[in-house]
């Protein structure tokens, strides 16, 4: 076919599994989804408004922008909307990136940066995270050069968990050069609690060039609807209403989201389900002698070893989905989910049995 000689890069998209295609006794740990469901505001909130659904939604997303702007203390020019964050991703690439720009890109991160690059064929240059999988921001700075147009920083890092420090990214600000755009994707952010966690906003508060983007496919619960926010200077934000497609978020993803950013009681419990999670799957892991990366997000990146992708089948077969790690390169890792309190207590039960298994086999 002649296309365009920069898909030779791309591949198409392998997601977890979608809901047409799971089977409905499969316990869905893999796609870092809320397990407590969509916002009981929200439900109610679509429900009424099924009836306007013959009319094009609100090109401008009025409300939504009006609503989220309001709760971060930022005017409503500073929002844009997109059916997803992942949208947001590829209409920031279309807006700011040439063939001859460089793009940093974390590894291991999230996989639709490089898509972007890759689309608008740029070069990506590809920073790993430490041994540790903490980032190193000095390195990412080292490979900056007059070419570099954007830096992605992932904070909670999809799929370590681990974040950015706030006086590490001070002094990163500082010592970025003014032209270069910082993308910070706070996908995960509302499930960050550490004292020295900050969710970017306040650098876009600051005039610096950055675009923070948070999505509603987690802690809001909304991931079957598609909605996500850049928030940013209303210049940046200007640049890239140029290229959104003029209904590019439905009618019902933004009541829903709207009513769901306001469900303050469902972000809560989400949270607070998501901590004892955290903890207990951290103590079940111990006792399993399974190493893991401390999380502030809603999955954790356990390092199981060299049989990850058998115990990754195995699951499947016990009726745990979870992520293969093979997906970053990193084959002895599982990326988990924080699901249910029973929906843990599977999990590490089918767990054990595949470790005792492995075990007499050997
Ligand atoms: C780090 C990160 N950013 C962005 C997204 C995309 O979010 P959305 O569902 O809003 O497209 C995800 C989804 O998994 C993610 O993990």
């Amino acid at each position: 076919m002649l296309t365009r000689p920069a898909l030779n890069r791309l591949k198409a998209y392998t997601p977890g599994l979608s809901i047409g295609e799971m089977n409905e006794e499969l316990t869905q740990l893999s796609s870092n989804e809320n397990p407590l469901g969509v916002s009981p505001l929200a439900r109610k909130a679509m429900a009424q408004h099924l009836s306007q659904l013959n009319r094009y939604p609100d090109s401008n997303t009025t409300r939504l922008r009006e609503t989220i702007a309001k709760q971060y203390n930022l005017q409503p020019n500073q929002v844009i909307i997109g059916n997803g964050a992942d949208e947001l991703i590829t209409l920031i690439s279309e807006t700011f990136l040439n063939e001859e720009d460089e793009v940093i890109i974390p590894t291991p991160s999230f996989s639709e940066y490089d898509f972007g690059a890759n689309l608008m064929g740029a070069t990506i240059i590809h920073v790993s995270l430490t041994k540790d999988y903490q980032y190193d921001l000095d390195l990412i700075l080292h490979h900056v050069t007059t070419k570099t147009k954007i830096i992605y920083l992932c904070s909670p890092n999809n799929p370590t968990g681990t974040y950015i420090k706030k006086a590490d990214l001070d002094s990163f600000f500082q010592k970025t050069p003014q032209d270069i755009i910082v993308v910070f994707d706070g996908a995960y952010s509302q499930y960050a609690i550490a004292d020295d966690y900050t969710n970017g906003i306040e650098y876009v508060e600051m005039g610096k060039k950055i675009v923070v983007l948070q999505t509603f496919s987690k802690i809001y619960g909304l991931a079957g609807i598609r909605v996500g926010m850049g928030i940013s200077s209303s210049e940046i934000v200007a640049c890239i209403h140029k290229v959104r497609e003029p209904y590019n978020v439905n009618q019902l993803a933004q009541i829903a989201a709207e009513a769901a950013i306001r469900d303050i009681q469902h972000v809560e419990a989400s949270r607070e389900m998501n901590e004892e999670g955290r903890q207990y799957l951290y103590r079940a892991f111990e006792e399993l002698d399974v190493s893991y990366i401390k999380t502030m997000s809603n999955f954790i990146f356990v390092h199981v070893g060299t049989d990850a992708k058998r115990i990754y089948e195995k699951l499947i077969h016990k009726g745990v989905m979870v992520r293969f790690g093979g997906v970053w390169g990193l084959s002895d890792y599982l990326r988990i989910t924080i699901g249910l309190k029973s929906e843990n207590q599977l999990l590490i039960a089918a767990l054990k049995e595949i470790m005792n298994e492995i075990d007499e086999s050997i």
